[in-house]
C-alpha cells in the first residue's frame, strides 16, 4: 500500500521504516530539512538499535523515501498516519499544535480518498478535531473526498522500538465506522500473522483512551515501588525480595516492578499530566493518578537529596561522575530524565559533574546547556578519574559489572550511589566504598 507518514521522530521513523520492511511503499514527510537530509543520506537522527541498517536496506529497495515537500508526500496515498509530537502544554494538557497544523496540511493537499490514522498520543475527541480540520479545508478548495478518520495509539518502546513493531503484543485501532477496516487489515496483516487477534478494533474514544490508560499504569506500578523501597529504607527489608514475592502472582506479574530514580522519558511523565488534565476537565478526579506523579516528583528529589545528604550538603570543590544520561538504556531521549534533576541539585549545590553517556551525550548538551561545572567524558572511567562520587542513573549494560578495583584507584572518594540497585554492597564495602542505593538493606536509612 502507499503509505505516507507525517512526523520523522522516534515513532513515525520507526513506523514508516517497519512499513517499508514488510513491503509498504513509505514516504515520510517531516517539517526538519536537516533530519530529511540526513535521512536521504541514511543517517538516522535518532539512535535506535537496528534502525539505521533497515532503513538504508529500505531506501535502497525504493520502498523508502523521505522529504519535506507535503504536496509531494500526500499526493495519492492510500493511507496517512500523523506521527507528530503532542509535548505537554504549559497547564499539563498535549499540545496538539502540531497534530493540528498537520491536520491542515492533509486538507490542503489530499487528492484522493484517504484513511489519516493519528499514531500520536492524544486526548480524548482529537481525531474528531483531525476530522473536521481536514474536512474544513476541503470545503475551502471545494473539492470532497471520501475521509476515514483511525485512532491508532503507538506502543513501542524506545531501546526495542523495532522489535515491538514488528512483532507487537498488540494493535490498537478506533475506527467508529466500518471504513478503513479493510486497509487496516491490509497494512497490519504482516505483523500479526503468528496472531490476527492481535489487532483490536474498537471505538475512537476507547482507542484514544487505551493509550493513556496503558502507560498510566505502567508509571503507577513504578512510582508505587519506588514509594514502597522508601519505605524499605526506613523499616528494613529489601525491595528486590519484596518484588520477587509479589512478582510470582499471576495477578501482578514480574515487569516494571523495579524501584529507581523515577520514571521519565518522552511519554509517561507528560501522558500522565495530560490524562489528568482530560479528567479535570471532565470534574473527575483521579486521586491514584495524581499520587502518582507526586511520588514520582519526590523519587527524583529523594535519590538527589541521598548524595547530597552524603556531602553535607555542601560540594563546593567536590567532583561527581555521573553514569547514565538518557532516560532508560538503549536510547539518546533525554525528555524529563531523572539524570536531569540531579545533576541540577549537584550543581546548584556547587559540585562539579562529570558525566558519561554512551549514546545520550549530545541530546543531553542540548538539553541542559553550557554549563561551566558540567563536563562530558569519553569513557565512563575517565568520567569517575578524580571523582569524589560516582552516581549511577542509567543501568546501560556496560554499567552493570564495572570494574571496582580500577575505580577504587581511580577515583578520589570512595563514595557509590546505586539508584539502579545493580551493585553488590558486600564486594564494594571490601573495597572500602561508601555504598547507597535503594530499598535494600544495605541502603542507608535516612
Ligand atoms: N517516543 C516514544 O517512545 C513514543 C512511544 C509511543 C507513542 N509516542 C507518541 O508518538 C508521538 C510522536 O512522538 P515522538 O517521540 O516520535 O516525537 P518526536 O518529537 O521524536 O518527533 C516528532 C517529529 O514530527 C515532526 N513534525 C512536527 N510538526 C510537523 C509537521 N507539521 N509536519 C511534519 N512533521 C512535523 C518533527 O520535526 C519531529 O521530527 C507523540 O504523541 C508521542 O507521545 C511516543
Amino acid at each position: 500500500m502507499k503509505i505516507t507518514v507525517v512526523g520523522s521522530g522516534y515513532v513515525g521513523l520507526v513506523t514508516g521504516t517497519c512499513l517499508a520492511e514488510v513491503g509498504h511503499s513509505v514516504t515520510c514527510l517531516d517539517v526538519n530539512q536537516e533530519k530529511i537530509d540526513g535521512l536521504r543520506q541514511g543517517i538516522s537522527p535518532i539512535f535506535e538499535p537496528g534502525l539505521s541498517e533497515l532503513i538504508k536496506r529500505n531506501a535502497g529497495h525504493g520502498r523508502l523515501s523521505f522529504t519535506t515537500s507535503s504536496k509531494e508526500a500526500l499526493a495519492k496515498c492510500r493511507a496517512i498516519f500523523i506521527a507528530v509530537g503532542t509535548p505537554e502544554g504549559e497547564n499539563g494538557s498535549a499540545d496538539l499544535k502540531y497534530v493540528r497544523a498537520v491536520a491542515q496540511t492533509i486538507g490542503e493537499h489530499i487528492n484522493g480518498p484517504a484513511l489519516v490514522i493519528v499514531k500520536s498520543t492524544v486526548p480524548v475527541g482529537t481525531c474528531r478535531e483531525v476530522a473536521l480540520i481536514i474536512r474544513g479545508e476541503l470545503s475551502k478548495r471545494k473539492v470532497q473526498f471520501d475521509i476515514a478518520i483511525a485512532s491508532n495509539p503507538e506502543f513501542l518502546k524506545e531501546g526495542a522500538a523495532i522489535e515491538d513493531f514488528m512483532r507487537p503484543d498488540r494493535i490498537v485501532i478506533g475506527l467508529d465506522a466500518q471504513n478503513g477496516r479493510d486497509d487496516f487489515l491490509e497494512i497490519y496483516a504482516p505483523f500479526v500473522q503468528d496472531d490476527p487477534s492481535k489487532i483490536l478494533f474498537m471505538d475512537i474514544a476507547s482507542s484514544e483512551l487505551t493509550k493513556y490508560a496503558s502507560n498510566a499504569m505502567l508509571a503507577t506500578r513504578i512510582s508505587f515501588m519506588n514509594e514502597l523501597a522508601r519505605l524499605v529504607d526506613h523499616v528494613g527489608g529489601n525491595i528486590d525480595e519484596i518484588r520477587r514475592g509479589m512478582g510470582q502472582d499471576v495477578r501482578i506479574g514480574r515487569k516494571f516492578l523495579y524501584a529507581g530514580p523515577g520514571f521519565g522519558g518522552s511519554c509517561f511523565p507528560k501522558d500522565v499530566e495530560a490524562l489528568m488534565k482530560t479528567a479535570a476537565e471532565s470534574n473527575v478526579e483521579l486521586s491514584v493518578l495524581n499520587g502518582t506523579n507526586q511520588a514520582n516528583k519526590t523519587q527524583k528529589k529523594y535519590v538527589s537529596h541521598k548524595v547530597l545528604r552524603y556531602f553535607n550538603h555542601n560540594l563546593a570543590g567536590k567532583t561527581v561522575a555521573v553514569w547514565g544520561l538518557a532516560f532508560k538504556p538503549g536510547t539518546d531521549d533525554v525528555r524529563d530524565t531523572p539524570s536531569y534533576t540531579i545533576i541540577k541539585a549537584l550543581l546548584d549545590a556547587g559540585a562539579t559533574v562529570k558525566a558519561h553517556d554512551p549514546e545520550a551525550q549530545e541530546t543531553f548538551k542540548a538539553l541542559m546547556g553550557s554549563t561551566s561545572s558540567l563536563h562530558y567524558a569519553k569513557e565512563s572511567y575517565d568520567a569517575a578519574h578524580g571523582a569524589d562520587a560516582l552516581v549511577l542513573v542509567t543501568e546501560w549494560a556496560e554499567y552493570k559489572r564495572p570494574d571496582f578495583d580500577r575505580l577504587a584507584t581511580l577515583m578520589k572518594g570512595k563514595a557509590v550511589f546505586d539508584f539502579r540497585n545493580q551493585y553488590s554492597f558486600p564486594e564494594l564495602k571490601a573495597l572500602g566504598f561508601y555504598y547507597e542505593c535503594i530499598g535494600r538493606p544495605d541502603s542507608r536509612r535516612s
